[in-house]
């Protein structure tokens, strides 16, 4: 294990379960994180980025950069979840900080912080990846400077959670999705397979008091009917700050991007089109150490 922490940036679209990973984020000596960029999806590209502000300040960084990026899809505009992160994209006020984004986009932030830094920075998107996307048709060459990114989206062996099939991530922009998981960057994909076992229930939140325990209970007050907090991009971070919780499988994987019902399907590629390069795909999780790790970091 490696002494210094490992340089990371999250591509994030917050929502509830990013202001989770976001706070993990900053509290573990296991990470550094560089910035924020922000894009679309669980709310307006406007809203998560003021967020993504809110977020630092709440966790006491609120000196790290943020830049905004893609106000909607490669195709199509996003289409939000109001009904599950709320109107804002978070179930509650947080006071914002002084800071502002930078002005720089995220596409060219992220461009320049991967040129001019020496070390392997591992990129955790956790929202759809149309920043991704463009980074890689932008900048290939900046591209292929990540280390390994670690991908909260897809279902390939489960059912999806926007549509029967489709993952909300990948389901927002399968066109970005397809570039991304074909660039040939090590990847490294947390989809609902592992996703859907690991959760925050009103009994497992108890010991927290700090603001993820607060954003926890204002969400569960907000869902009354609600067991269960599936906890997405908490795990990819999880997983950035140690590997073995999740048992991957290397496959190279298939993301439907026609306007018919599968639309945003993440599938095993057949062998029969062009297939894109492998992937490690998690199939299994350590769902008690992982809740652990969370819980530790972000409640
Ligand atoms: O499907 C879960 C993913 O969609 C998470 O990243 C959540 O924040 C939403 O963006
Ligand atoms: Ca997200």
């Amino acid at each position: 294990m490696s002494t210094s922490p490992a340089p990371i940036i999250i591509d994030t679209d917050p929502g509830v379960d990013d202001f989770i990973a976001i706070l993990m984020a900053l509290r573990s000596p296991d990470l550094d994180l560089l910035g924020l960029t922000t894009v679309g999806g669980n709310t307006s590209l406007g809203n998560a980025t003021l967020n993504a502000l809110r977020t630092l300040r709440a966790g006491g960084r609120p000196d790290i950069t943020v830049a905004s990026g893609a106000a909607e899809g490669r195709t199509r505009p996003f289409i939000f979840a109001d009904h599950f992160h709320g109107e804002t994209g978070l179930a509650m006020e947080l006071p914002l900080p002084d800071m502002e984004a930078l002005e720089t986009s995220a596409v060219t932030w992220l461009a320049q912080t991967l040129t001019n830094r020496s070390d392997s920075i591992t990129l955790l998107p956790v929202g759809p990846v149309t920043n991704i996307a463009r980074l890689i048709e932008e900048h290939p060459e900046a591209a292929n400077r990540i280390g390994r990114m670690i991908v909260m989206g897809g279902a390939v062996d489960c059912p999806g959670n926007a549509t029967d099939c489709a993952e909300f991530n990948t389901w927002n922009d399968p066109e970005a999705a397809e570039i991304v998981f074909g660039f040939g960057i090590e990847t490294t994909l947390i989809g609902l397979d592992v996703c859907n076992q690991v959760a925050f229930t009103r009994e497992n939140i108890r010991e927290g008091a700090g603001p993820g325990r607060l954003m926890m209970d204002a969400w569960f007050a907000e869902h009354p009917d609600s067991k269960e907090f599936h906890l997405c991009d908490p795990l990819a971070v999880a997983v950035a700050i140690d590997p073995t919780l999740v048992q991957t499988e290397s496959i190279s994987v298939a993301v439907d991007t026609s306007d018919g019902p599968e639309r945003g399907n993440t599938s095993r590629c057949t062998g029969r089109g062009a297939d894109g390069p492998p992937i490690d795909v998690a199939l299994e999780v350590d769902v008690e150490r992982a809740v652990r790790i969370i819980s530790a970091l972000a409640l």
